[in-house]
């Protein structure tokens, strides 16, 4: 026996291993397969007695050859160990399929879009139309075609957002939309808009960004009393509560007269009767109907504005308005299917 002819037997031993190994398809294969080339009758065992007759200078070297295709040999087995575990027939039946499957976790709508949508739904509900307008808005739009003074504090740099362009500026109020609604289209108009709003306020009850829905009914003989029915089924059927204690309170706003302030009736946590201020409405002011080129003498209107975030504190009962945008998903997940 010479180190060269050791060689090319132990060659051969693999490939013939090799080409073997991928025809066995279950255990007992498998088990022949160790017998047939690390078993005691094994070729391989042969060569291994062969070894002493080998000159001690080529000993080693031919031992770790040796070694080697026994341990391939090896990794063979147990790599065809593991696949047939996965795949035979006996685990097949070990696979139950009554067990609950693993529950891939869903995204779902923010609390304040759920909120805001129930709340559009209502108004829709009353024929009031959905309108859309921009959130970067110019000073025309969200101030000065609704009556508000250019000395109004709205208009500081301390409240108001404004946009390098000292003209732009992010709307402060949804109001905008109506102004540009009533310059497209004519009387009789019955419109929503909901959307973002941006004021410099920051509290437990205030958010730079807030969202608004606000309404504008205009047609001939609208009243006060319209304004007030809308707002009480409104407010009765998003709190699904008939009794719900509603207070209109005389308030001003440059854009409507008279205009008033509604708040609701609620129960804080440690059971105190309390009010909140949760909007704000009027009968549009003529001022505002001339400049949108509607005749005041023959039209009149009620436009109202209401906080969304104040309506999803109180019927989530949550008191403080930052936990919406800080995006813990501890609170989150809480809203999922409100
Ligand atoms: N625009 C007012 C606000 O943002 C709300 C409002 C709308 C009040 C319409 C009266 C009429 O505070």
């Amino acid at each position: 026996m010479s180190v060269d002819k050791l060689k090319k037997d132990l060659d051969k031993v693999l490939d013939e291993a090799l080409k073997l190994i991928t025809n066995v398809n279950n255990h007992t294969d498998l088990e022949n397969f160790r017998v047939q080339f690390l078993g005691k009758k094994s070729i391989l065992n042969g060569l291994m007695k062969s070894l002493s007759d080998l000159a001690p200078e080529d000993k080693a070297k031919a031992g770790k050859d040796l070694n080697l295709v026994k341990k391939k040999i090896n990794d063979f087995i147990n790599d065809k160990k593991i696949s047939l575990d996965v795949t035979t027939d006996d685990n097949l039946d070990a696979f139950d399929s009554s067990m609950p499957g693993k529950l891939s976790s869903l995204g779902s709508l923010h609390p304040i879009t759920k909120i805001m949508n129930e709340a559009i739904d209502i108004f829709q509900s009353l024929k009031f139309e959905y309108v859309d307008g921009p959130e970067v808005e110019d000073e025309f739009h969200n101030f000065t075609a609704l009556n508000i003074p250019e000395s109004h504090p709205a208009r500081a740099m301390h409240d108001t957002f404004y946009l390098e362009n000292k003209n732009l500026l992010l709307r402060t109020h949804t109001s905008s939309v109506q102004i540009r609604t009533m310059s497209k289209k004519r009387p009789p108009l019955r419109i929503i808009a909901p959307g973002k709003v941006y004021r410099k306020d920051s509290d437990i009850t205030h958010t730079p960004m807030f969202h608004q829905i606000e309404g504008l009914y205009i047609d001939e003989n609208v009243s006060f009393a319209n304004l007030k029915s809308t707002i009480n089924i409104f407010l009765k059927s998003f709190f699904e509560k008939d009794d719900l204690k509603i207070r209109f309170r005389p308030s001003y706003f440059p854009f409507t007269e008279p205009s008033a302030e509604v708040d609701i009736e609620y129960f804080d946590n440690k059971g105190n009767k309390k009010w909140l201020e949760i909007l704000g409405c009027g009968m549009v002011h003529p001022n505002v109907l001339t400049m949108a080129n509607i005749d005041c003498e023959k039209y009149s209107g009620y436009a109202f504005g209401l906080g969304v975030e104040r309506l999803a504190m109180l019927k989530l009962g949550i008191t403080d308005l930052r936990l919406f945008y800080e995006n813990d998903l501890r609170f989150l997940k809480q809203f999922q299917r409100v």
